[in-house]
Order: C-alpha cells, then sequence, then structure tokens
C-alpha cells in the first residue's frame, strides 16, 4: 500500500471512503464492513438525533475497531421560506390524493440541528468529521481538532474548495457533477456547481494545499485509478455501496438501482428544494417546470415526506427519491467486503499490480 498525509491522518489501509449515506441507506453494518475491509467507515448522521447518533456510532463500534466518519449537514437550513407557498402545497396535494394521503400542510421545522448533533459528535470522539452544505464556525472545527477528530469539509467547486481550506479544514471532498444524492454547494448556484469530477479534482489539487477525496460516478477500480492519478488522496463512494446486503436501501429503491440500464439519472430539486441527482421517475418530471416553486431545504423535504414514505411503503418507485450516481448501471448485489476487495484488486491491476494502491 502506498501511504499518503490523508492515510495517516485517518488511520485506514485504503485510499477507498465509504459516502454518508443519509435516509436510510447508512447502517452500522454496513459501516463496519467497509472498515473492516480496510476503508473508511462512515455514518450519516444529519436525518439522526443526538440519541440515535450515538446509539449508531455504539453498535459500529461493537462490529469494527476501524477508523470511523461521522457525516453532518453544517448549513443551508431554511425554517422559514421567502415565498408563497400555495402554489408547491397546490402541486403536493395532487400528489396525495393519488396516493391517497391526507391534503399536505406547511411543516413546521425546529431549529437546525447542528449544534446539538455536533456536541455529540465531539463527545463520541469518531476519527473524522465530515460535512456538507456549507462550513460550520471556525471554533467547531477548532473544537474538534483539540479533541483529536479530522475535519473533512466538502467543495462542489473550486472556489469552495478555497473557503473551506481557509475554515481549516484538513482535507476536502471534491463532489463531481456525477455524484448521487444531495449536492453539497453552498457557494453560487446549483447550476454553478455542477463541475465534472475531472475537471474538480485537477483544480482543486492545483489550487488548495490539503488533501482532495473524489467522488461522483465511481464505480471500478480503473476509475479509482485515474483519479488517485489525477493527484487524489482517497476516493468516496456512495451509489456502489446502495445494493450490498448490508445497506438500509429499501426494496423498492434498491429494485430501481438494479435495473437502471444506462445512465437514466438527472438533477432535480423537487424533493428537498436542494440540487440532488437521481434516477428519474414521474415526480421528478411532473416537477420539472415548478422549480420557481420548490420551498428551501429542509421545507421542501419536509413536505415531501408523506408522499415517499407512502410511494415506499406502497412499491411504488415514481414517487421515491430514487438517489444514485451517473454510473448506476454498474451498481452490484454484492456483501460490502466484496464490493471492497473487488475494487482494491482492479485498483491495483489499473495501476500495475498488487501493493500499488
Ligand atoms: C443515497 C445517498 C445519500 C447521501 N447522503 C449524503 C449525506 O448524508 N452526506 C453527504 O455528505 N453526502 C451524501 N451523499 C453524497 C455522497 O457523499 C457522494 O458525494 C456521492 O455518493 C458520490 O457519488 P456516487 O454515488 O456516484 O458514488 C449521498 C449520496 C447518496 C447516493
Amino acid at each position: 500500500v502506498v501511504r499518503n498525509a490523508l492515510l495517516d491522518m485517518v488511520g485506514v489501509e485504503y485510499p477507498i471512503f465509504l459516502a454518508p449515506l443519509g435516509g436510510g441507506p447508512s447502517t452500522p453494518e454496513l459501516a463496519a464492513e467497509v472498515g473492516n475491509a480496510g476503508g473508511l467507515a462512515a455514518l450519516a448522521a444529519a436525518y439522526l438525533t443526538p440519541e440515535e447518533m450515538t446509539d449508531g456510532v455504539r453498535r459500529i463500534r461493537e462490529l469494527t475497531q476501524a477508523p470511523l466518519n461521522v457525516n453532518l449537514f453544517a448549513g443551508g437550513y431554511h425554517t422559514q421560506t421567502g415565498q408563497d407557498p400555495g402554489p408547491m402545497l397546490q402541486l403536493i396535494a395532487e400528489v396525495h390524493w393519488e396516493l391517497g394521503l391526507a391534503v399536505p400542510k406547511l411543516p413546521e421545522l425546529p431549529q437546525d440541528p447542528f449544534e446539538k448533533q455536533f456536541d455529540t459528535l465531539v463527545s463520541l470522539k469518531p476519527k473524522v468529521f465530515s460535512f456538507t452544505f456549507g462550513i460550520p464556525p471556525r471554533q467547531a472545527i477548532e473544537r474538534a481538532r483539540l479533541a483529536g477528530v479530522v475535519s473533512i469539509g466538502s467543495a462542489t467547486t473550486v472556489e469552495e474548495g478555497r473557503m473551506l481550506e481557509a475554515a481549516g479544514v484538513d482535507a476536502i471532498v471534491a463532489q463531481g457533477a456525477e455524484a448521487g444524492g444531495q449536492r453539497g454547494t453552498f457557494h453560487g448556484t446549483f447550476e454553478d456547481g455542477l463541475v465534472p469530477l475531472a475537471e474538480l479534482v485537477t483544480g482543486l489539487v492545483q489550487q488548495v494545499r490539503v488533501p482532495v477525496i473524489a467522488s461522483g460516478g465511481l464505480m471500478n477500480g480503473r476509475q479509482i485509478a485515474g483519479m488517485l492519478k489525477m493527484g487524489a488522496s482517497a476516493v468516496q463512494l456512495g451509489t456502489a455501496f446502495l445494493c450490498c446486503p448490508e445497506a438500509g436501501t429499501s426494496t423498492t429503491y434498491r429494485k430501481a438501482l438494479l435495473e437502471a440500464r444506462a445512465d437514466r439519472t438527472v438533477i432535480t430539486y423537487a424533493f428537498t428544494g436542494r440540487g440532488a441527482r437521481g434516477l428519474e421517475n414521474e415526480f421528478m418530471r411532473r416537477m420539472a417546470s415548478h422549480r420557481d416553486k420548490v420551498l428551501p431545504f429542509p421545507l421542501q423535504n419536509q413536505l415531501t415526506r408523506d408522499l415517499r414514505k407512502a410511494a415506499s411503503e406502497q412499491g411504488n418507485p415514481e414517487f421515491l427519491s430514487l438517489w444514485a450516481g451517473t454510473g448506476v448501471a454498474e451498481v452490484r448485489q454484492q456483501p460490502a467486503a466484496e464490493v471492497m476487495r473487488r475494487l482494491v484488486l482492479e485498483t491495483e491491476d489499473a495501476l500495475g499490480g498488487p501493493g500499488r494502491i
């Protein structure tokens, strides 16, 4: 194994990180399997209460001693909308009617949970604190450092990368346009943040001094080797792990992923209020011309919660957020340890033999 500063900092064997997979797929079992196979384990904690975070970390520690990344949303949290929510409520009401649900109401949101979650995170002392959707206050990154926790931010442009470096992060995830799930963009528009991964990694490696982690559309070792050659210190994969038996991915979502042959992913705003990539379905198509009516995150996310839940229970993929990266056609139903083993072997092959990763 070829060591680099990032691998030494987080203490893992291979430069392959499990992406934090919020909203269901992230489980302690998936994290532990990736950690035990030499990759970086991750727990998506943004939608968890402090109690759930504590339980999740405890469970992971029962299953593995490997280093852990706990991920939060740091910013982009709107409890109010500056616009009339009426037109969006009307559009959602039509879907509710079709799914047999009651008329939707404008959600009332609690305050941003970040502070309490971050306090919990520091007390749990995972090896890594990663975040997306913004930059936490400088004191938070300092507090993490004092607790021996490495901070990793997420950038979708070189400019965001520079801002993260100035805020004191230890490493940066380059989230390319190919990435599945919600976009981390926090400076400029979501369109500005749709930079192809190769371009983003090349730019960041040139313009920031901290290690760069390439993320978005990576499904095999040939692609991983390409990113390492470009100067990335590691890669972070999400979609590649979504169909592992250890993942919490729902049956309907899993089936849609496995059936996705060619790339049919698109960027939508309709499910959460943030730009996000997933398999195109009826809800996305219907909402595509109504972007101006979409409420900001997480109001829109809360507003679509009931319809997503009902669609999942009814086995209906057309009204479910089917987050997936552009490489989804390559996703396999394989235990996480096997996915890791295959990725390591393929990457070594592409780099010229064993020990080259
Ligand atoms: C279902 C799903 C949930 C995700 N949840 C999070 C999250 O909670 N926090 C985060 O930083 N990134 C999240 N991401 C984005 C990943 O960190 C990563 O950028 C993405 O998975 C990389 O693209 P790929 O899926 O093509 O590998 C999520 C991605 C997916 C597919």
